[in-house]
């Protein structure tokens, strides 16, 4: 009996002890992609989309794609640049399916540390090579030209310099306005940092700040300064005249695209990506699909007066048609170094 005992004894003391050896075991394991709360990435059923495009612009959408689809949608909002440093310091953690972005330097930002996932040809191939990742792991879903908005009042036509290089004449002093906390405006100096190098980009700045350049807040006061001859000429995106104007009707500005074609004429792009930690890839592929659906395409047209980019679409309504404009050969996706473009401008003290 007591040696059957201290058999026993030895059988439980080793029954527990593997148990507790187990369970030792089980909360070394790193946790799987979307196991335990803290690194929900993507919850079955429901597509959590980190947008830089504002509720009040995406909501309707959204909800569409709910009613369609059975797929719920979780949304945080925010701005596209504060977005992608959230999901780059989530890492493997991050709880995002689908990052849609208001500019492809944000999308970037997150393709360079690997963080999207490849998307298919039928995806992609909506689009203009121009407006998707060379990468292939993000799509443009809307477009964003940068135009030079003038009262045609006190600047004709002929007299618009090719390039916005051209904006630094003693001609053009005091006359013109900028929007240098717009990130749209910050996403153009990147580009031309990249097309003309750091050297031209920052004797631009410099001289444009010589030359008396006005600061705004936002493009929307560029654009009213411009009607009322406060300003000649103004650096925006071109759907900004299209809003005021459907709310206040004509006004006396128009849009110019760059003849030169560099960046100053750039056509930037809201689009979106897939996390590769994404556990939701069929759900995430169908919605970015669903962007791009001729629907979709329309309502951010009409809406917000950006391109389509799938082909074939109506225009923006007042808008130069998109394959008339010429626009620089610049992957979107470098767009990525907003940092040192934020150096230049406080450097030359823009900021
Ligand atoms: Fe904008």
């Amino acid at each position: 009996m007591p040696q059957h005992f201290s058999a026993l004894r030895i059988l439980t003391f080793r029954l527990l002890a593997l148990l507790g050896l187990a369970l030792l075991v089980a909360s070394c394991q790193p946790a799987a992609p979307g196991s335990g709360p803290a690194s929900a990435a993507g919850t079955p059923g429901t597509l959590t989309v980190y947008s830089g495009r504002t509720e009040a612009l995406v909501g309707p959408l959204l909800d569409r794609f709910r009613r369609e689809t059975s797929i719920d949608i979780r949304v945080r909002y925010g701005d596209s640049a504060e977005l992608a440093a959230a999901i780059l310091e989530e890492g493997a953690n991050s709880p995002a399916d689908v990052f849609f972005a208001q500019d492809a330097g944000a999308l970037g930002a997150i393709a360079n540390r690997n963080l999207l996932a490849a998307l298919p040809d039928s995806t992609l191939n909506k689009v203009d090579p121009r407006f998707r990742s060379a990468n292939r792991n993000w799509v443009g879903v809307s477009g964003r030209a940068r135009v030079v908005v003038y009262n045609p009042q006190s600047v004709q036509d002929q007299q618009l310099p090719d390039s916005v290089l051209g904006l630094t004449d003693p001609v053009w002093r005091g006359r013109v306005g900028w929007a240098p906390t717009n990130s749209s405006f910050q996403a153009f100096v990147t580009a031309l940092r990249r097309t003309e190098g750091e050297d031209v980009a920052r004797r631009w700045l410099e001289g444009m700040r010589q030359n008396q350049t006005k600061s705004f807040a936002n493009n929307t006061a560029i654009v009213q300064a411009v009607a009322s001859g406060e300003i000649d000429l103004g650096l925006v995106n071109h759907y900004y005249l299209f809003a005021i104007q459907k709310d206040q009707g004509a006004i006396s500005a128009r849009n110019y695209h760059p003849r030169d074609g560099r960046a100053g004429a750039m056509i930037n792009v809201a689009g979106a990506g897939i996390l590769a930690t994404s556990n939701n890839q069929e759900a995430a592929r169908r919605f970015l699909d669903y962007l791009l659906s001729p629907e979709s395409q329309t309502y951010f047209t009409t809406q917000t007066f950006e391109y389509p980019l799938l082909q074939g679409l109506p225009q923006p309504q007042g808008a130069a048609p998109i394959d008339q404009i010429k626009t620089p050969n610049i992957d979107l996706g470098s767009l990525a170094d907003l940092d040192a473009t934020l150096r230049m401008l406080r450097d030359v003290g823009a900021l």
